[in-house]
C-alpha cells in the first residue's frame, strides 16, 4: 500500500521509561523526525485496561508479569501522525528484545531487558486505530501543522 502522510500510530512510554526520565528524549525523537503530535497524556492505567491493550498476548507465559510491570506506574500515552507512522515508529523503537535492537533506536539506546523495554509502538495500522480508541476515547486534537510544507514534498 502507498505510504500515507496522515497515518497515525499509538506510542506509549512505559513505566520504566517515565521513571528513568526518558519521556523528553522519546518525544524529541518523534518531533524532530517530523511527526505531528495529536494526543498526549500521563496516565496510571489499571490492570483491566492494560489487559485490553495487550489482549493479543493473553495466554503467553509472560502476560501476568507484563501487566504487573505496565500497571506499576504512570505511562505517557501519545498519538503521532505522519508518513508511514506505524512502520517508522516501530523502526524507531527497535526490536522487542533490546539486546537485538540496533544502536540509534530507542530500545537500542536505553534498554537491555525484554521485560523493561521502555516504550510501546503499534504494530499495524488496524491495531493503531484500536489502541487510539482505547487510550483516547475522548478523541485526538485537530490542528494544522505549520511544518508540514517543509517535511513533505
Ligand atoms: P510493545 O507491544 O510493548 O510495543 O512490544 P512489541 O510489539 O515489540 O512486542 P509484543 O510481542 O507485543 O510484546 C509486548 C511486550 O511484552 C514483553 N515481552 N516479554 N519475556 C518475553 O519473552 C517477552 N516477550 C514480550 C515486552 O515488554 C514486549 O514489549
Ligand atoms: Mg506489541
Amino acid at each position: 500500500m502507498a505510504p500515507n502522510n496522515a497515518e497515525r500510530t499509538y506510542i506509549m512510554v512505559k513505566p520504566d521509561g517515565v521513571q528513568r526520565g526518558l519521556v523528553g528524549n522519546i518525544i524529541a525523537r518523534f518531533e524532530s523526525r517530523g511527526f505531528k503530535l495529536i494526543a498526549l497524556k500521563l496516565v496510571h492505567a489499571t490492570p483491566e485496561h492494560l489487559e485490553l491493550h495487550y489482549a493479543d498476548l493473553k495466554g503467553k507465559p509472560f502476560f501476568p508479569g507484563l501487566i504487573k510491570y505496565m500497571a506499576s506506574g504512570p505511562v505517557v500515552a501519545m498519538v503521532w501522525e505522519g508518513l508511514d507512522a506505524v512502520k517508522t515508529g516501530r523502526s524507531m523503537l527497535g526490536a522487542t528484545n533490546p539486546l537485538a535492537s540496533a544502536p540509534g533506536t530507542i530500545r537500542g539506546d536505553f534498554a537491555l531487558a525484554v521485560g523493561r523495554n521502555i516504550c510501546h509502538g503499534s504494530d499495524s495500522v488496524e491495531n493503531a486505530e484500536k489502541e487510539i480508541k482505547l487510550w483516547f476515547p475522548e478523541g485526538v486534537v485537530q490542528y494544522e501543522h505549520n511544518q508540514a510544507a517543509w517535511i513533505f514534498e
